[in-house]
C-alpha cells in the first residue's frame, strides 16, 4: 500500500471509531501540555495503537492518543502527545497524523509546544503565539513526489507553495482576543526547530538568536509545512518552559521542561477552550 493509502485507511478507521463526529479543528498538544483534552465533553478517546499505521509517542509527557469531541462547542480532534524526529520515526511518518486529521476533516489545527527562550524578555511559563519558523532539522517532510490527493482545499496540494504567512494572522487575531478575554497578552515569536535530541549548545543558540529566532524546539515546523499543503490554516502556540542553553542559570532537562509545561498547561487549556468555538465559526464564515 502507498503512504497515501496507510493515511486513507487510518482515517477511515477514525472516522468510523467516532460515530457521527467530523473533527473541524485540530489540536497537538506538546509536553507536558495535555490538560486541554480533559475539557472535551463526552470525548471519545482512542489509543494512537487502535489506529492503523499510527506512529506512536516513546516521550515521557506524551500521553499517545486522539481525544475528540465538542470543545467549548467546537467539533475538536485533539492529539494528546506526538512523535518527533528524534525518536526515530522518518519525516513521512513524524506528519503522518497532520495528514490522517486533514482527511477526516480538520481545516484548521493548533500546534502547542514546549520551546526555549531565546530572546529577550521571555519568561518561563509564558505562552507565545507563532508569527513564522526557521526550519534547520535539515529536511523536509515533502521531500518526494509531491501527492495532490492530500488537499483539503481548491487550489493547494502543490509541488511548490507559499509560506508567507504559514501561520494564519487571522486564526493570531483570534488568540489575541481569546488571550484578553483570558486577561493575559500574548507576544508573537519565530520558532526554530532543531532535529534534537541533545538540547543545543550556548553557541547555537546564540547563532539562533543571530538568525532572528524567539524560541527553540523539536517539533512543530514539520506538522505546519504538512498543514500548509493540505491547505489546512495553522495557529502555533509556544510555551516557554526553560531558558535556552547558556540563558539561564541551571543545566537543561526533560524534567524541568515538562514541569514547566504542567503549571502553565490549564492556562493554555483554557485559551484552546476559548479560541475553539471561535475558530470553528472562522472556518464557517470563510466556506
Ligand atoms: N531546546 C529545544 N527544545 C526544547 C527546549 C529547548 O531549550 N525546551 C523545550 N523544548
Amino acid at each position: 500500500m502507498s503512504y497515501y493509502d496507510h493515511v486513507v485507511e487510518a482515517a477511515e478507521s477514525l472516522r468510523i471509531k467516532l460515530g457521527g463526529l467530523v473533527p473541524r479543528v485540530g489540536i497537538v498538544l506538546g509536553s507536558g501540555l495535555g490538560a486541554a483534552a480533559d475539557t472535551v465533553a463526552d470525548p471519545i478517546i482512542v489509543p494512537y495503537e487502535e489506529i492503523p499505521n499510527f506512529p506512536r509517542s516513546t516521550v515521557e509527557g506524551h500521553a499517545g492518543r486522539i481525544v475528540a469531541g465538542l470543545l467549548n462547542g467546537a467539533p475538536v480532534a485533539i492529539m494528546q502527545g506526538r512523535v518527533h524526529y528524534y525518536e526515530g520515526y522518518t519525516p513521512a511518518q513524524v506528519t503522518f497524523p497532520m495528514r490522517v486529521l486533514g482527511k477526516l476533516g480538520i481545516r484548521a489545527v493548533a500546534l502547542t509546544n514546549a520551546a526555549g527562550g531565546i530572546a529577550e524578555g521571555l519568561s518561563i511559563g509564558q505562552l507565545v503565539l507563532l508569527s513564522d519558523h526557521i526550519n534547520q532539522m535539515g529536511w523536509n517532510p515533502l521531500i518526494g513526489p509531491n501527492e495532490p490527493r492530500f488537499a483539503v482545499r481548491q487550489g493547494t496540494g502543490l509541488r511548490f507553495f507559499d509560506m508567507t504567512e504559514a501561520y494564519s494572522k487571522p486564526l493570531r487575531a483570534l488568540a489575541h482576543e481569546a488571550a484578553a478575554d483570558e486577561g493575559f497578552n500574548l507576544v508573537e515569536g519565530v520558532y526554530l526547530a532543531t532535529p534534537g535530541p541533545s538540547f543545543e549548545t550556548p553557541a547555537e543558540i546564540r547563532a539562533f538568536r543571530t538568525l532572528g529566532a524567539t524560541l527553540v524546539g523539536m517539533s512543530t515546523v514539520p506538522e505546519t509545512i504538512v498543514a500548509r499543503h493540505m491547505g489546512i490554516e495553522v495557529l502555533g502556540i509556544s510555551c516557554v518552559t526553560n531558558l535556552a542553553a547558556g540563558l539561564g542559570a541551571k543545566q537543561l532537562s526533560h524534567q524541568e521542561v515538562f514541569e514547566a509545561g504542567r503549571q502553565v498547561e490549564h492556562r493554555l487549556a483554557a485559551l484552546l477552550k476559548r479560541l475553539a468555538p471561535r475558530i470553528a465559526a472562522h472556518l464557517d464564515d470563510a466556506q
